[in-house]
Formats: C-alpha cells, structure tokens, sequence
C-alpha cells in the first residue's frame, strides 16, 4: 500500500508518533511531509484555481509533490495537534488550496477509491472538532472511507504520556491499522456521498452552470449515467 501523510505540525510530538505509528503499522511504501516545512502558503485568495485550473496557482510548483503524493496514495492520513480547538493554522491554510477539488468542483476520480485518516490528539479537549475539520476536506475531496482517531494524551510530548493512554493509543493503531489493511479498494460510495453526488449534480443541472466546473463534469460523464467511483474491474483468470 501507498500511504501518505501530512503532519500539520514541523516537530515531532505526540501527532507525529501516532501518526507515524499508525503508518509504519498499515506497512508499505510510507510518504512523509511536515507543514509549514514542505509547504509554507496561505492561499491568496486570487480564485485563480477555480477560474481556471490548480496547476495556475501561484503555489502549485511548492504544493505538486505533496499533491501528487496524496493523489498516488491508497491511504491519505490528515494528522494535526489541538490548537484551540482545531487544527493547526498551517493546515487549514494547506487544505484551502484544495476547495477547487472539492465534489462540487472538480473532484479527482482516483479519490473516489482512497481510504483516509484523520488524527488529533490534545491536552484535553478539542479532538473532535479538529478530525472533523480534516475529515470535511476528505469527505468532499470524496474519499468513500474516512476514519477519526482523537486523543487526549494530557501531556506536551510524547514522554510525558501516561502509560495508561500510552497503550490505548497502541491499542487503537494496531486495530486501525488492520481494518485499514483488509479494506481496499474498489470501493463502494457511501449513502452519504451518493446523496451529495446527486444533489451537486441537480444542481449543477439546474441553475448552476459555472465553468470550468460544469463543462469538467460533462467531459466525465458525471451530468449523465457515468460516476466518478465506477472503476474498470480486473477480470480474474
Ligand atoms: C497553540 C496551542 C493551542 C492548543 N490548544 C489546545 C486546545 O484547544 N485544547 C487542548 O486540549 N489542548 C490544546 N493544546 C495542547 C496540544 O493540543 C497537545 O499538547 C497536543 O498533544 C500537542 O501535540 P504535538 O506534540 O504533536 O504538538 C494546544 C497547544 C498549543 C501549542
């Protein structure tokens, strides 16, 4: 398998050592990247990527290999510390780059069929409302398998860990890592996706013709019978 992770942090603490962990568990080829380090942008706010393409944003030389890593993965794991209730600066400001491949955009098909993660962990609180913000942007990027690991691991750095969480978290990335390990893909959308799918394509039907959006869904196919999750299957023998 193909894992790629972003860390919404540079140091290595307690998201990275779960998030690293939960990786070197699922095994293969493991991709790593550290925000603000490997990508230091805010998005300007130019529209540039939705007017006219993300490789015309004028970070996509610095955002293509992170890009790329997440679009040849099979595993995308979104890791980020509790920063008053959220995630980090630095990573909200690297998923804003991503609004274009939203569902309502233009969604890359090949997300369709990845598994991700997304992982928090605070001194207390806050871990919710943090995997959920990582988990909206997989959820419409349209990744059809999405899991939340958040943990309150009361300490600043992983040595400080109570060894009672310790092993939770031990616990939790040996269990996540096999469930992980027997999905794959193809997969099939959730209700939750095709009920999405269907409402944007309604819309877009109906009075919501923006270009380049409308006419990249014609091309798919995506205004009439074809989806973006039907893949050609293997033929066995
Ligand atoms: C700027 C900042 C904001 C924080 N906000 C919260 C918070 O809202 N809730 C919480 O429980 N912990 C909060 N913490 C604590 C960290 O989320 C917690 O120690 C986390 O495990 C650190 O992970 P790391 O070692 O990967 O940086 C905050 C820490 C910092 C530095």
């Amino acid at each position: 398998m193909k894992i790629t992770v972003i860390h919404g942090q540079n140091h290595k603490g307690n998201t990275y050592m779960i998030a690293h962990e939960l990786a070197e568990k699922i095994g293969g080829e493991v991709t790593e990247f550290f925000l603000p380090r490997d990508f230091d942008e805010p998005c300007l706010g130019c529209w540039t990527c939705f007017n006219k393409d993300l490789t015309h944003c004028p970070h996509y030389k610095k955002l293509k290999p992170l890009m790329d890593a997440m679009d040849e993965a099979d595993v995308v794991i979104l890791a980020s510390p509790v920063y008053v209730y959220h995630a980090t600066g630095q990573m909200m400001s690297f998923l804003d780059h991503f609004g274009t491949r939203w569902m309502v955009h233009r969604p890359d098909a090949r997300a369709f069929q990845k598994q991700g993660v997304a992982i928090a962990t605070a001194a207390g609180g806050g871990m919710a409302s943090t995997t959920k913000d990582l988990y909206h942007s997989m959820f419409f990027w349209g990744y059809p398998r999405i899991y939340r690991m958040g943990f309150a691991v009361r300490a600043a750095k992983p040595s400080e860990i109570p060894e009672d969480i310790q092993k939770k978290i031990h616990q939790e990335t040996d269990r996540m890592a096999a469930k992980i390990r027997k999905n794959h893909a193809p997969f099939k959308p959730t209700l939750k996706t095709r009920m999405w799918f269907s409402m944007i394509r309604w819309m877009h039907k109906a009075f919501w013709k923006f270009e380049p959006d409308y006419g990249y869904w014609e091309e798919h196919g995506w205004h009439g019978k074809n989806r973006p999750w039907k893949v050609k299957r293997k033929k066995r023998g």
